[in-house]
């Protein structure tokens, strides 16, 4: 197959076919064999990635850098964000993004408004991939997301997978909610769990019932949903989305994943987080078989070096 990705960049899940994930998740596998067997993986060598995150981050900034280094390229970053950039001179985020991109090759950009990515795509000399804006998407997120899910559930032709939190800022969420009703449609049964307040986005409950998801709300999350759930997907409450934070402080402890609700659920239950987590998962989680949040990690790097890959060179 031709190269989708090669040098367009990548802002939503929307902006990819099936094929193409495969693509990216076939390559990813690749990535993850080279890196295990400890092969050299000079793919890159002579390009340069410019990470502006303009939004705090550990995971996804040094997921980003380290799967470029590990392809043989170089990375330069914003580190101290926006306080350390020309913004804090009155520059705009336009003007911020134009000049970056007359220095690298490929900009990873993380802000907090849900159109940033799409303004750096239009304003940028070279590709951008968009590592998180505001509460909009988290595209590169979702497919490590889906790579871990199927290396966990290789034979599963249907889904019960319940997402439980702040499903109304989680742009990790949005995004997976998405790539899940590409790739499996009706074969997928997304149980929603979140207080009033933090409810999906109707835009995305559209999108995900327009691609024959079944959907289901609820606001508690009781053992009988653990017990039929394959994926279970916990996100943090998002406390520098609120402007109240008596409102936050109301809600932030409304679900915990702890012993007792996973008594009984199935054996293969996967249990996943985008990580930051605060308090939603008990650490005793974190010895069983079904947490998978530390392999998400590792298998972000593979994922993000397949993506890098494919938007840089040209074969497929
Ligand atoms: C999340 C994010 O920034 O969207 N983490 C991540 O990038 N892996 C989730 C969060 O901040 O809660």
């Amino acid at each position: 197959m031709a190269n989708p990705l090669y040098c367009r960049s990548f802002i939503s899940i929307q902006d990819l076919s099936p094929e193409a994930i495969d693509l990216i998740l076939e390559r990813a596998r690749t990535m993850e064999h080279d890196v295990r067997c400890r092969r050299s993986i000079v793919r890159v060598p002579d390009r340069i990635m410019i990470r502006a995150f303009y939004e705090a981050s550990t995971h996804t900034t040094i997921s980003f850098g380290v799967a470029m280094l590990r392809l043989g390229g170089q990375v330069i970053g914003l580190d101290g964000g926006i306080k350390s950039s020309s913004v804090a001179k009155g520059e705009t985020f336009e003007d911020a993004i134009e000049t970056l991109s007359c220095m690298g090759d490929i900009l990873a950009v993380r802000d907090k408004t849900v159109e940033s990515a799409r303004v750096a795509s239009t304003v940028s000399r070279v590709p951008v991939v968009n590592s998180g804006n505001g509460v909009g998407e988290h595209p590169t997120q979702a497919l490590l997301d889906l790579y871990t899910i199927r290396e966990r559930l290789p034979n599963a032709d249907y889904l019960v997978v319940t997402m439980v939190g702040d499903l109304k800022h989680g742009r990790t969420v949005h995004s997976l909610t998405q790539l899940l009703g590409l790739m499996y449609g009706k074969r997928v049964m997304l149980n929603l769990v979140s207080p009033q307040a933090l409810k999906m986005p109707t835009e995305i409950k559209r999108r995900a019932r327009a691609m024959r998801m079944s959907l289901k709300e609820h606001d508690a999350l009781t053992n009988h949903l653990v017990r039929e759930t394959d994926v279970l997907y916990v996100t943090r409450v998002q406390k520098e989305r609120f402007t109240d934070i008596r409102e936050y402080e109301a809600l932030v402890d409304s679900y915990v994943v702890t012993m007792p609700l996973i008594h009984r659920c199935k054996k293969s239950l996967v249990i996943m987080h985008p990580f930051p987590r605060v308090y939603e998962i008990d650490r005793a989680i974190d010895k069983t078989p079904f947490a998978a949040y530390f392999t998400q990690i590792e298998n972000g790097v593979y994922v993000r070096m397949a993506i890098l890959d494919l938007i840089l060179r040209p074969s497929a």
